[in-house]
């Protein structure tokens, strides 16, 4: 056998080997969990011989594959959906088409991404914005951080946001009702929520990890 196809068989047992998860029995989907996890894997590795070799840094690819995930404001039946500025922080605001005679909550959800990476545009915030919008019939603030800007910047922009929706003219602007507003987010937006949610302790906050 030639020393190439040696080599090629090698990598390939090396690299399966190094994608490899072991899987608790009782996940459903378990085929979907393995191509993500051995994408996520793959990526990583690319991104790591990228920093290694000096070419991009490690986050820098991931902006990337992330960015092609992103999407629009697009309003359904259910949920009108714009993207605007809060205290000149981008936000993507889902409003409950539903009549309703009271005051709708509030859910503010920060997206997580290691606070260096991460949208409400991507398609899973997007469709969990969306969801929550719809099962709570409550209007849900997406706030979008600066990962170009390092800690506390992620931090400040979520302030800043949360004081203004706080505001009793926007509150009334979008018909919330000032004591049923949540404070959410995923992965570092978690920490973020639990963060801002000490600053401001008369709102309670959900984390969730991932
Ligand atoms: C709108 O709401 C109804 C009732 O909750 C649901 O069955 C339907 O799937 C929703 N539509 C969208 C696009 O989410």
């Amino acid at each position: 056998m030639g020393y190439k196809p040696l080599c090629f068989g090698l990598t390939c047992i090396l690299f399966a080997y190094y994608i490899y998860t072991p899987m608790p029995e009782n996940i459903e989907e378990p085929w979907k969990v393995r191509i993500m996890d051995a994408a996520i894997k793959t990526a990583s590795l690319m991104a790591t011989i990228l920093e290694k070799t000096g070419i991009k840094r490690f986050d820098e690819l991931f902006s990337i594959i992330i960015k092609l995930d992103y999407t629009q404001p697009i309003s359904d039946e259910n949920v009108t959906v714009m993207d605007t500025t809060f205290s000149d922080i981008p936000v993507r605001l889902y409003l409950p088409k539903r009549k309703r005679e009271s005051q709708r909550p509030a859910v503010i959800f920060i997206h997580g991404g290691a606070f260096v990476l991460g949208s409400y545009k991507q398609t899973p915030l997007d469709l969990l914005n969306r969801w929550t919008a719809n099962k709570l019939d409550a209007v849900v603030v997406g706030v979008d951080l600066a990962p170009q800007y390092p800690f506390p910047v992620p931090y400040e922009d979520v302030v800043s946001v949360v004081k203004f929706f706080l505001q009793d003219k926007i509150l009334a602007k979008y018909g919330v009702d000032p004591n049923r507003i949540c404070i959410s987010g995923d992965s570092s937006g978690g920490t973020l929520a639990a963060g801002v949610a000490q600053l401001v302790s008369c709102i309670s906050y959900i984390s969730v990890e991932c």
